[in-house]
């Protein structure tokens, strides 16, 4: 296997897990798949849909933190609570909107409610964000198309 880094830090944007009143299954999907593909966990937060936390918090998983990866879950929709797009924009240098379309074509042939998502993927300093979508479905269907593509990414940025 490659040389590169490995951390990663999950980032569930809920309202309701945020004040505990829900699971976060789709964050401990995240974690324990990336951790079974060898990537190691340094942060994992939940925190609800207000734009200026997500960006802050994006920043610290980024230049603070230091993780190569950064996959968020959630908030991606178009309910009036769905900011994580908009976070986005502030945080990201570099936009591959390519593996956003990638997600949302794969997942087109499950749901046309794909197209819903509006998810990005991008670059921060040596540090790549994604996004996926917030049910556990969505999650697992969307990660099994970037997966393969994570480790040349990261080795690009790095
Ligand atoms: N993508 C896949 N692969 N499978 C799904 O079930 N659900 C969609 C979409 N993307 C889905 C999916 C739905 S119903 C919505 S509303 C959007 O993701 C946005 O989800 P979010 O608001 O939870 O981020």
């Amino acid at each position: 296997a490659a040389d590169f880094d490995k951390s990663f830090a999950v980032l569930t944007m809920s309202d309701k897990g945020s004040q505990g009143n829900r699971e976060d299954t789709s964050g401990r999907y995240l974690q324990e798949k990336l951790l079974e593909q060898g990537y190691v966990l340094k942060d994992y937060r939940i925190i609800p849909d207000r734009k200026e936390l997500i960006v802050e918090t994006l920043i610290e998983l980024t230049d603070v933190q230091q993780n190569a990866l950064v996959v968020t879950t959630g908030g991606t929709g178009l309910s009036p609570s769905d900011v994580t797009p908009e976070a986005m924009e502030r945080v990201l240098e570099k936009e591959i909107p390519g593996m956003a379309e990638a997600m949302r074509s794969a997942s087109l042939q499950k749901t046309s409610r794909a197209m819903l998502s509006r998810g990005k993927a991008g670059v921060r300093g040596k540090s790549l964000i994604v996004n996926l979508p917030g049910s556990l479905k969505a999650v697992r269907e969307n990660l099994e198309v970037i997966l393969d593509v994570i480790p040349h990414a990261l080795e690009k940025i790095q």
